[in-house]
């Protein structure tokens, strides 16, 4: 700790492919969708977060919404450093201040992740007034969050289902010790029911209709406990061309999804059969963690159980476990620092 560090700010940050959370003071701060609004004329951005998702899928041409993460990575640069200014100047207590104070920041990176792209991570962050930047892998953060002390010679199992990615990794020691990084999560969750309610009902949705409906009555399985009532749904008919309404089940999404989710459940397959023995014995009593907005897909938990005769358990609160891991990092750097990637 040097002599100026009162000058400096420290904030604990999840850039994620759906949502960006910002946590200050221990508090979450920033919790918006990772969603930028550019007026093509100007070039200028005009809305970051949830006034540029409203915006989504109803603009005309001079507007342009652009989601800066794929996959979990940058892929526009420009936008995914301006949304993350505009985010920090919106922290209630930096706002008040005269200049942007120095950052001391904790990033979440996903653990499948190349050097250039982590450097580009890097450097974004340093571009927005990060003079001290750590970044951490995920399913860390994300282990942290829920709990579990990752430094412990004991295994532990933690699947975080984002947005854009699925991180499957095996914890033990305060390192991974076997991972896997699959490109199935939320999006494309969102992605087959739009094709699904093409070809099946020859409706037309929008990305934020089908995304609805997945929350609504999305599903993993047809064997659910407690099955959500049928959702009417509007959007436009292939044939006719006119708006239409029709009536769908959760059944029908269980099918839509079907594929997707046999992907996820293949993948932590094959990092359970990767585990060293010993550490398999550990996740045999713990069982699996679950963290991420994907994982909050009705019966997801107990068709994952089913495939591998585990246990598993959702994180408390699965959208804000890895914001809250990256937050317990910064607030113990010290005890982290090992694990943390400067
Ligand atoms: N109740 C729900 N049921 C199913 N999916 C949900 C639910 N709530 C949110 N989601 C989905 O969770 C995803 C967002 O999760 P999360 O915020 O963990 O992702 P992210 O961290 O931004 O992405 P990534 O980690 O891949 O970069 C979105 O696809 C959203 O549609
Ligand atoms: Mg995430």
């Amino acid at each position: 700790m040097g002599f100026f560090d009162f000058l400096i700010e420290e904030i604990a940050i999840d850039l994620g492919t759906a949502n960006t959370l910002i946590i200050h003071n221990d508090k979450v701060v920033v919790d918006s969708p990772s969603i930028v609004a550019r007026d093509r004329t100007s070039g200028k951005i005009t809305a970051v977060g949830k006034e540029a998702a409203m915006m989504q899928g109803k603009t005309h041409e001079n507007i342009k919404t652009i989601r800066p993460l794929k996959d979990g990575v940058i892929a526009d640069f420009d936008a995914s450093e301006k949304m993350l200014t505009m985010f920090i100047k919106e922290i209630p207590a930096l706002k008040k201040k005269l200049f942007t104070p120095a950052l001391r920041m904790v990033i979440c990176i996903p653990s499948g992740i190349t050097e250039v792209e982590m450097r580009a991570v890097k450097e974004s962050a340093e571009r927005v007034n990060g003079k001290e930047v750590y970044l951490i892998h995920e399913p860390m953060a994300a282990a942290i969050g829920i709990g579990v002390d990752i430094m412990q010679p004991k295994g532990n199992m933690i699947v975080d289902i984002g947005g854009g990615t699925t991180e499957i990794a095996v914890i033990a020691l305060g390192g991974i010790v076997c991972d896997k990084s699959v490109k199935i999560a939320g999006d494309v969750f969102t992605n087959d029911i739009v094709y699904y309610m093409r070809t099946q009902h020859n409706l037309y949705v929008g990305e934020r209709t089908a995304e609805k409906i997945k929350i609504q009555i999305g599903a993993a399985t047809e064997d659910l406990e407690v099955p959500p009532d049928e959702m009417s749904v509007q959007g436009r008919d292939l044939l006719t061309g006119k708006p239409k309404q029709v009536n769908i089940s959760y059944r029908e999404i269980a099918k839509a999804l079907d594929k997707s989710i046999l992907r996820i459940e293949d993948a932590v397959m094959e990092t359970l059969s990767q585990t060293p023995p010993e550490l398999a014995a550990d996740i045999y009593n713990t069982g699996i963690y679950l963290a991420g907005g994907g994982s909050m897909l009705r019966g997801l938990d107990k068709r994952l159980s089913q495939k591998t005769d585990l246990p598993v358990y959702i994180a408390e609160d699965p959208l804000r476990a890895v914001v809250r891991g990256t937050g317990i990092c910064l607030k113990t750097l010290n005890r982290y620092k090992g694990i943390l990637i400067k």
